[in-house]
This record gives C-alpha cells, structure tokens and sequence, in this order.
C-alpha cells in the first residue's frame, strides 16, 4: 500500500519523507489557505521534496478553464498530479488531461458510480473521502469496498486513493480491503507505529540491559 501524506505543511512533510514512509502528498484549497503560502511556490518546494505524485487541485468548475489551471499547475514540476473534482467538466477534463499524459486525482468521490466514471475517464487516482461519508453516519468503507469490486470486475488500473482519512483504524480497513493508495494527515500516519506493548516492551529491555552495565560497540 502506498502512503500520501494530506497537507501542505512542509515541515510535516520532510519530516516523513526523512523517515522513508513516503510516497506521495495530496493537497486541496483548504490545506493550501491552512498553509498560509502562495499555491505555486508551496506546492513547487513540496515537489522537490518528495519523488512521487504531488497532488495539485485546480479550482476552475468549467472545462476550458480548468485545463487552463491544469496547464499552469503541470508546470511547477515533473511530479505534479493534477486533481480534478468528480463533476462532468472535470472528468473531460481527467480524460483530456491522462490522453496528454498527465497524471489525475479525481476527487470528491462519494459513491461506487462516481469512481467508475473516474476509471472511464482514465484517472490516475480516484479519491474516496471515508471520513466525510462517516461525518453523515454513511460507512466510508463500504464505498471501498463497492469500488475494488466493480474495478477488479473490469480490471480497471485507476488507484484506489482512500481520502479523508481520520483513524488509523480507517488505514487498517482501508488496507484490509485492498485500496491501492491512502492519503492522512502527518499526525495519523505517525501514530501507525503506536502501540503500549510496544513502549513497555522497550522501557523493559532498556532497564535490564542498563543492568547488564554492557554497551554495544
Ligand atoms: C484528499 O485528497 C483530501 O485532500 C482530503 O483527504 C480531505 O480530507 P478531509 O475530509 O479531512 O478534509
């Protein structure tokens, strides 16, 4: 399973790149105005951060505006990803954009329906958002579920990017069901390595080897 990281916070970022948990970042108009800096020059210092998708979201609702903005985002760097929201305009846009040989994000999916009009549209990514379906007393995970199925039926290659992300619980689910990509905020991610076994396990190890008065090396 890959990992992206949702944010456009830089330190957050390098800090995961650093620690080799990477694989690519998401960011969305929220988390650009979050980040308090100029869409360009963020997401171009993030790109020469991390070598994998970068992802971009372009703002325009109509399609000859929105390949305008694809076209000023793709130039920020190799690495760019352009997302588009799941409305009509911006699947002509996904599929204009994948046969140019960009790669997509189709966001804002929220049904099984939706993700297989991003596949037809040649989508690099779909991105179901698990929390805010939760938000609505929906379960995000059944709409995972619903989209692996209908892709391996058809043996479309569009990535399942599980968004929205707000548990690790979610990343487990998400991994359980077979979603190729997910995206979490920094904190999330980081908390995947918790466990209290794991703190007592090494709080006993380090107090019994201070015991033995050796040193390694
Ligand atoms: C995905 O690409 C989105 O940026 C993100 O996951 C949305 O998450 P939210 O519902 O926590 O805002």
């Amino acid at each position: 399973m890959k990992f992206f990281v949702d944010t456009a916070d830089v330190k957050e970022i390098r800090e995961l790149n650093d620690l080799g948990l990477l694989d690519g970042v998401t960011t969305n108009p929220s988390l650009i105005l979050k980040s308090g800096r100029d869409i360009v020059e963020v997401t171009k210092e993030i790109c020469s951060i991390v070598e994998g998708p970068v992802s971009a979201e372009v703002t325009a609702t109509e399609y000859s505006e929105m390949m305008k903005e694809a076209a000023a985002l793709a130039k920020i760097a190799d690495n760019i990803c352009i997302k588009l929201p799941l409305t009509l305009d911006g699947l002509k846009a996904c599929k204009a954009l994948t046969s140019d040989g960009h790669h997509t994000n189709v966001t804002l999916c929220f049904s099984a329906n939706q993700a297989l009009l991003a596949a037809k549209a040649g989508a690099t990514f779909v991105s179901p958002f698990i929390g805010r379906l939760d938000d609505i007393a929906f379960d995000g995970m059944d709409l995972i579920r619903e989209i692996r199925h209908i892709f391996d039926n058809y043996g479309y290659e569009t990535e399942i990017l599980a968004a929205s992300i707000r548990t690790v619980n979610h990343v487990k689910e998400a991994a359980l069901i077979g979603a190729d990509v997910v995206t979490a905020p920094p904190a999330t991610l980081k908390a995947l390595v918790k466990h209290p076994l794991t703190d007592k396990g090494l709080e006993m190890f380090l107090a019994d080897w201070a015991k033995t008065g050796q040193k390694i090396g």
